[in-house]
């Protein structure tokens, strides 16, 4: 039996001040699920993320990580370092000063002395075809680099699952395909929000949809390259 990495249940949060940006999800991400999420901007998808991630704490509704409720955020602690999350925006993810402190950063946080940590990040920089950025000021880099150097910066925490919000945005049709390729040879679960439904299609399972603060799950679609979505409604379709 696949283990659930993630259980919503009735998760709804508004904004401080704002408008309900989740209404009610329920979600049951499993190990070994490759999940596309699809919605209209404003919809939400980021916001569920950040809830995921224990970046921001849910109005009402229950979650668990790994068949374990979340009774204390202060639990989010450990769960951080088991789910992977690459930011929608590369500069909300690079804060150091060289690419090699960056990627070094989650592994001396979770507790590696500062030579396993700099070995782990070297090793990171060259599975993803980075070596020779060790010493670059991150935010000089092209939108690409940073993509990829803000990928570096998860994988190098040996996540059990991986959160991607929109990483194919900005990335031309090369980095694109090298994205693809590294996310194909990836052995783990993940949930991936994007626009490109090719993209999505090449690398994951089933799509979900978002709408206004709501989550469709129900129609497990399995995108093909010519699938698209209704001008009119969030849910993406097969053609027969
Ligand atoms: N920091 C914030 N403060 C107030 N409202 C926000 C904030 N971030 C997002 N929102 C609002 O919450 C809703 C969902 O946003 P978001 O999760 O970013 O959507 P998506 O990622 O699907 O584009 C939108 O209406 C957005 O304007
Ligand atoms: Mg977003």
């Amino acid at each position: 039996m696949p283990q659930p990495v993630i259980t919503l249940k009735g998760i709804s949060f508004t904004y401080p001040g704002g408008k309900t940006a989740l209404d009610r999800i329920d979600l049951t991400f499993y190990e070994g699920e490759r999940i596309g999420l699809l919605g209209p901007n404003g919809s939400g998808k980021t916001t569920l993320f950040h809830i995921i991630m224990g970046l921001l704490q849910p109005t009402s509704g229950a979650m668990a990580f790994f068949g374990n409720p979340l009774k204390d955020p202060r639990d989010f602690k450990t769960i951080y370092r088991q789910i992977g999350l690459l930011f929608q925006d590369a500069d909300d993810q690079l804060f150091c000063p060289s690419v090699l402190e960056d990627v070094a950063f989650g592994p001396l946080n979770m507790g590696a002395s500062r030579e396993e940590a700099i070995r782990i990040a070297r090793e990171t920089l060259a599975h993803l075809g980075l070596e020779g950025f060790e010493d670059r000021f991150p935010h000089h880099l092209s939108g690409g680099e940073k993509r990829f150097v803000s990928l570096a910066t998860v994988l190098a925490m040996s996540p059990r699952a991986l959160l991607l919000d929109e990483p194919t945005t900005g990335l031309d049709a090369q980095t694109r395909t090298r994205l693809i390729d590294v996310l194909k040879g990836l052995d783990l679960s993940y949930l991936i929000i994007s626009h490109d439904m090719a993209f999505l299609a090449e690398i994951t399972d089933k799509v979900y949809a978002m709408e206004k603060g709501r989550l469709y799950t129900e129609e497990k679609v399995r995108l093909h390259r010519h699938v698209h979505a209704h001008p009119h409604g969030a849910h993406p379709h097969e053609h027969r």
